[in-house]
Parts: C-alpha cells; sequence; structure tokens
C-alpha cells in the first residue's frame, strides 16, 4: 500500500511535458452521430485549436474514434440485418464524415476493432493480472446492455407495473446475470483515486469533481471485467482465456493508449493526456476505473478530465422513441457547420444541461455571426466607403482626434485592449462561451463605433480631406474584425479563415501573439494599408431565414446583442 501510495504521489507531479494530448470519449456505433456526439468532438477540437494558436512550439495530439465492440453493437446490427462487422465500418465511416465537416482537426481516429488496439489491451490486461490485480470468481448482479455496467440495487428503481428494473441514471432496463467472471480489485484503489480526483483542477467544473468525491465516500466494490465469451462474443478475448471476453468498458478506456502507440515504448512521449473530454454519463468510468485501472498498471492518470453536461432538445432528453434526436447534418444543412459549431459552444455551458431548439439557434446565429460579425465587415468592405477595397492604415493625428472626441472610440479600444487577456483565461478553462460573448462585446463596440464616426458622411465625393479620417475609421473597424477573427478561430474555425482571408492577414500572422499588435494596443506602430482579398467574398454569414423571421427581413437589422442566459452564463463554475 505504502509503495503504491508513493509511486501514485510521484505519478501525479506535475513531469513537463512538451506535449499536450487530448482526447474525446470514443463514440458507440450502435446508432448514427447526433448533437450531443458532436459537441464532446467540438469542445475538445476548440480546446486543442486554443492550444496550438496560443503554444506554437507544443505538440498538441487530439484523438477521437468509435467504441465497437458489446453486446449493443451486436444487437444494432441483427436489428438492421447487417455483419456487425459491417455495421460498424459504416457507422464509424459516417462520424468521421460528420467530423470532417465540422472541421474536426484530430490526429488519430481510432476503432476498438483494430489490431492496434487489440494488442494494446491485451498487453494492458496481462500488465494488470500479472501484478495480481485480477481474480477470478462467481459474479451475480443487474446488468444494464445500453449502459454496459452492473448496477447495485441502490443504482435501480423497480418499475412496480411491470416488475421491470431500470437504472436510476439513465433509464435503461437491466437484466439479472449470474456467471463467473474476472474481477479487479478496484477496492484496493480507493484512497488512490480519491488522492487523484482531489488534485487541484482534476476534475472540471468542480461540481464534478464533489459527484466523484460522494461516490468514493462509500467502499468501492471491485469490479467484473470480462464476461462469457458465449454471452459477449463481440468483443476481445481475454488473454489465455477463450472462454472470456474483456469488459467492454476496459476495453474502450484502452484506446486512449492504443492511440499513442501503447505498448511500444514511444507512447511514453504522450502520456499521460494532458486533458480528456467527456460527458457527465461516463463521469464514473473515467473518474474512477480509469485511474485505478491506470494506476494499477503502473501507469500515470490524466491530467485533467473536462466534463460537460447534456444537450436537451425543447426541454426533452434526446432519444430515438421521442424522435426528438438532432442529426448534425441536418442541422448543418440550416445553419452550416461552422454555425452549429458556433452555436453549441456559444450557448452550452459544462455545468448544466443545455436546451438546443431552432427559435434560439436561429436567433442567436442571426444576431451574432449574420448582424455582429458579418455585417460589420459588409459594411467596412462597401465599396460605396471603400472604393479601393483597401485595410487601410490609420493617420495618428486622426486616431488621437477620434480616441479623444468619440465616446464610442474610447469604448472600442478598451474593448480591445482587454481581447486577449480576457478570451486567454476564458479559453484555459475552456469557458468558450465566455470567449464568444467577449468577442461579442467588442464587435459591438466596433459596430458602435463604426454608426458613431458616421463613415458614410465622408466617403467618395465629400471634401478630398476627409479620406484620411474615412481611412482611420476604416481601418480601427477592420483592426477589431482582424483581432476578433484571431481569436475566434478555435471555435469557427472555417469562418474565422474566411475573415482574416478577406482581410488579407497573412497566414503566419494569425497566431496568439499577433493579438499584442494592433491600433488599440500600440498606436505610434500602424503598418502600411494593403489590398483587401479580392477572391473572399465580404459576405461572412448568410442570414437564417424562417417563419418567425421572415416578416422582418426587410427592416434594417441592428446589431443587438443576444441576451439569452447572458448572466446565468457569466456565472460559470470554474
Ligand atoms: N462509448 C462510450 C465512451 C467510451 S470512452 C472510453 C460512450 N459513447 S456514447 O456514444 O454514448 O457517448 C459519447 C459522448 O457523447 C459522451 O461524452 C456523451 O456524454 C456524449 N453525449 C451523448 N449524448 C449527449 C447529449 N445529449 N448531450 C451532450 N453530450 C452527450 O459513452
Amino acid at each position: 500500500m505504502l509503495i503504491r501510495r508513493i509511486k501514485c504521489l510521484r505519478s501525479l507531479g506535475t513531469r513537463y511535458n512538451s506535449s499536450h494530448y487530448v482526447t474525446t470519449p470514443i463514440f458507440y456505433v450502435n446508432a448514427a452521430p447526433h448533437i450531443g456526439h458532436l459537441y464532446s468532438a467540438v469542445i475538445a477540437d476548440a480546446h486543442c485549436r486554443y492550444q496550438r494558436l496560443r503554444n506554437p512550439e507544443r505538440d498538441v495530439r487530439l484523438c477521437t474514434g468509435t467504441d465497437e465492440h458489446g453486446t449493443k453493437i451486436q444487437q444494432a446490427a441483427s436489428l438492421y440485418g447487417v455483419p456487425v462487422a459491417k455495421y460498424c465500418d459504416d457507422i464509424s465511416e459516417r462520424y468521421r464524415d460528420v467530423f470532417r465537416s465540422a472541421s474536426i482537426l484530430q490526429d488519430d481516429f481510432i476503432r476498438t476493432t483494430e489490431e492496434r488496439h487489440k494488442r494494446a489491451v491485451a498487453h494492458f490486461w496481462r500488465t494488470l493480472h500479472s501484478r495480481g490485480h485480477i481474480y477470478s470468481a462467481a459474479y451475480s448482479g443487474w446488468y444494464c446492455v445500453s449502459d454496459e455496467t452492473f448496477l447495485t440495487d441502490s443504482q435501480l428503481r423497480l418499475d412496480e407495473s411491470t416488475g421491470t428494473r431500470h437504472s436510476l441514471e439513465s433509464g435503461h432496463p437491466v437484466e439479472w446475470t449470474e456467471e463467473t467472471n474476472y474481477m479487479f480489485r478496484l477496492s484496493q484503489f480507493q484512497d488512490d483515486v480519491r488522492h487523484w480526483v482531489k488534485q487541484e483542477a482534476r476534475i472540471r467544473p468542480a461540481k464534478f469533481e464533489k459527484i466523484l468525491l460522494d461516490t468514493l465516500s462509500e467502499p468501492l466494490p471491485d469490479v467484473s471485467v470480462s464476461r462469457p465469451s458465449n454471452r459477449v462474443h463481440w468483443a476481445i478475448s481475454v488473454p489465455d482465456d477463450d472462454s472470456q471476453t474483456v469488459y467492454v468498458w476496459l476495453d474502450a478506456l484502452v484506446n486512449y493508449l492504443s492511440s499513442v502507440g501503447y505498448p511500444n515504448e514511444t507512447f511514453s512521449a504522450h502520456w499521460p493526456p494532458a486533458q480528456q473530454v467527456i460527458g457527465k454519463d461516463i463521469l464514473k468510468f473515467h473518474g474512477i476505473y480509469w485511474p485505478a485501472f491506470l494506476l494499477a498498471a503502473g501507469l500515470e492518470p490524466p491530467g485533467q478530465l473536462h466534463v460537460h453536461s447534456h444537450w436537451t432538445v425543447d426541454g426533452q432528453k434526446m432519444s430515438k422513441s421521442k424522435h426528438n434526436v438532432v442529426d448534425p447534418v441536418q442541422a448543418a444543412q440550416q445553419y452550416t457547420m461552422e454555425g452549429l459549431r458556433y452555436f453549441l459552444l456559444r450557448e452550452g455551458v459544462a455545468h448544466s444541461d443545455g436546451n438546443y431548439s431552432h427559435v434560439k439557434a436561429q436567433r442567436i446565429l442571426n444576431s451574432e455571426l449574420a448582424d455582429t460579425l458579418g455585417n460589420l465587415l459588409s459594411r467596412a468592405c462597401a465599396k460605396s466607403l471603400n472604393p479601393g477595397q483597401i485595410y487601410p492604415s490609420a493617420k495618428p493625428e486622426h486616431l488621437a482626434d477620434l480616441l479623444r472626441s468619440l465616446e464610442a472610440a474610447k469604448r472600442l479600444q478598451e474593448s480591445l485592449l482587454q481581447l486577449s487577456e480576457r478570451c486567454e483565461s476564458h479559453y484555459e478553462c475552456n469557458h468558450f462561451h465566455l470567449v464568444a460573448d467577449t468577442a461579442m462585446a467588442a464587435l459591438h463596440a466596433a459596430n458602435n463605433f463604426f454608426e458613431s464616426s458616421r463613415p458614410w458622411t465622408l466617403k467618395a465625393g465629400a471634401a478630398e480631406s476627409n479620406q484620411p479620417r474615412l481611412e482611420t475609421i476604416i481601418a480601427m473597424t477592420m483592426d477589431a474584425l482582424r483581432l476578433c477573427g484571431i481569436v475566434l478561430q478555435p471555435i469557427i474555425p472555417q469562418l474565422a479563415t474566411r475573415l482574416l482571408d478577406k482581410l488579407s492577414v497573412p497566414t503566419a500572422q494569425r497566431g496568439w501573439n499577433y493579438l499584442a499588435e494592433s491600433i488599440a494596443t500600440n498606436p505610434a506602430n500602424l503598418g502600411g494599408s494593403r489590398q483587401l482579398d479580392g477572391h473572399t467574398s465580404a459576405l461572412l454569414f448568410q442570414r437564417i431565414l424562417g417563419e418567425s423571421t421572415a416578416k422582418e427581413e426587410h427592416k434594417p437589422q441592428p446589431a443587438k446583442r443576444s441576451k439569452s442566459k447572458k448572466k446565468e452564463r457569466r456565472e460559470t463554475m470554474s
């Protein structure tokens, strides 16, 4: 115990590692991807994109993939009358397609049916076994196929009318199971896991740390880590015992190791993961089983678990039976994938469930991406104001005059001065909604500045002497757009790229450090004017037309801030 405690403590120390390894859960292939799945992937992707932007020297690695073994996959395939392997290929490919179209920049897509993964599982099993953490025992209990887990009596709800039992948490039915299994000595890792959970910022948001600590305050039972092959045959065989297959959760968790080459020594260059993104429903597996398995195998547990809550649809849990499962491909036809990414990251908060509704998505995207961001770009690029199609330089005396005489100019400058620091601290906590909020606040300030400075009164045809002031107004506006474009790259990578392309910002100047070089931060060093990119449209995001807004389309669209949940979201738990 003492030796293990020492090892555990050592493994909890922060080891410098230039690699920043991030994972999503691997997705069950029993059904097609929905927006909840995409949400896990988009969070991890935005996190990685920010890390690359902020620390270009760091080796950021994102792994995602599909979880393909177990009874429920077997059942789904037979329901469709398709051979299991083919069924897995098809659904796995759908995940790849959705992630590709949502610009998930993954370094690896792992499937648990791949040979490299099976090798890793066999090695991991043998390691646990040879270290004495696995034993064989007769086991009986309630098994939930949907959740792929045994549940204790206190985790069940009895339906008096039918006499059937269901998981309290997920609502899925359970079945009584009596079999001889291999067991993992989870009970022996209680203190070590608790110690790991309690480390600063290990589990985020903090409410999930509390949930884990509550679970850990009761004695942990040992867990079954195998099933008889004649019951679950679509699984990996236990090494040296064909009569048993590896429990699907042990199989699935090892994907994080197989992706980085385990058991080849090279895996240690990436180990442990810096951050693992998971949904709240799989907290127990990642916050208790996983660190225990790793400690038992002599490996370091992950640096951080980022746990997110769920999406409901019009206030209801998404489920096939309610026919309310939102398909990201269909949603993207309405909003575009960038629009969907923006909505998920803008409206979702980790600590509580988010509600997905068409009305809300339409309102946010129209108000923020079309009106506040897109409209400002169109106005600054309008030929009537900007006939030369340039990103002009600001003229020092006009800039000084605007900042002196125009309240809106001062507010814009203040907002831009805070942009980098604020967004950095929000990104560091995966508070993407607050990054979007901050960028939108800056863009509102830019819209107000643009309106208040009345550039149309200075345009061509008016006195020639107005030109430098007009160019200074456009330069400040474009600078705000450029800075917000840099900041928003992790959230809406394609739109931000188009914005920066239009403004002819060189690719090498889109990193986080370029936020420091702006008119707001350094008015003395303004740079020369440059030509806008004529090949890129200034129409960034088309308003989404729906029944509710069709009539309003003819009215002018003022850039209004979305008030949705703003206050509540500001109070996000860290
Ligand atoms: N295969 C397991 C994970 C194994 S990881 C070693 C699994 N797969 S899943 O397909 O059911 O879920 C994958 C992810 O999608 C989880 O993070 C889960 O929380 C997330 N979501 C599933 N439904 C969701 C919502 N309705 N809303 C948000 N995310 C949800 O669990």
